[in-house]
């Protein structure tokens, strides 16, 4: 007689998503400003929002070029408007360039007030990471296909802001 496979405790699929060798699809971090976030004037401390850009734009890499990455660079940051205690918080991040070892990140910060739902963009930033093999070192990535002239001009206003951080660095 057949042996009647064991039933699991739930139905949920094994792998809801397949393996992707390279994904580019961005990153979409929600996060709620709770008092431990904020300062005496119940807005946010930049670090904070500087900590979750970093986390997103990172697993944006990551996701990018399925290797561990470290942050090298993080582009001007500006606060445009104060992000409030109780708000939700939305970073949107994507990879918009790479270069041999390197890939530039694209974060967004847009902050809503979830009472009345208005939405306003809080912060824009540009990220660097590198993919680091075990020994630390830097290692390759894939390369960045672009297709269709939106996707072309990203792609060169990309460069010519790796052009300006590696110029002043002294590169
Ligand atoms: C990442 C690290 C291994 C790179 O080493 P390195 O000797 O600078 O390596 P390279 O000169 O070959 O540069 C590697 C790539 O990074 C880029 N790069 C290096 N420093 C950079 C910087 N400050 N800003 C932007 N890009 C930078 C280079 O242009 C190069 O890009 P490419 O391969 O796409 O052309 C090294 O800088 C490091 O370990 N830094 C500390 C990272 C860290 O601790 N971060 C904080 C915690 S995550």
């Amino acid at each position: 007689m057949a042996k009647k496979k064991k039933s699991s405790s739930h139905n949920l699929p094994a792998v809801v998503h397949p393996a992707v060798a390279s994904d580019r699809s961005p990153v979409i971090m929600t996060e709620l400003v709770l008092p431990s976030h904020t300062n005496a004037l119940n807005t946010i401390f930049g670090g904070v929002v500087m900590g979750w850009i970093d986390i997103a734009g990172a697993i944006a890499a990551q996701r990018y070029c399925r290797n561990p990455v470290v942050t090298v660079s993080i582009d001007h940051l500006h606060f445009i408007v104060p992000i409030k205690i109780g708000y939700t918080v939305r970073i949107t991040a994507r990879v918009t360039y790479a270069g041999r070892t390197s890939m530039e990140t694209e974060v967004l910060v847009d902050a809503e007030n979830a009472i009345t739902g208005e939405v306003r963009r809080a912060t824009k930033a540009y990220l660097t990471y590198v993919a680091i093999d075990a020994q630390g070192r830097p290692k390759q990535v894939p390369s960045f296909s672009v297709s269709g002239a939106a996707e072309k001009k990203a792609f060169a206003e990309a460069e010519v802001r790796r052009k300006r951080r590696l110029a002043w660095l002294g590169e």
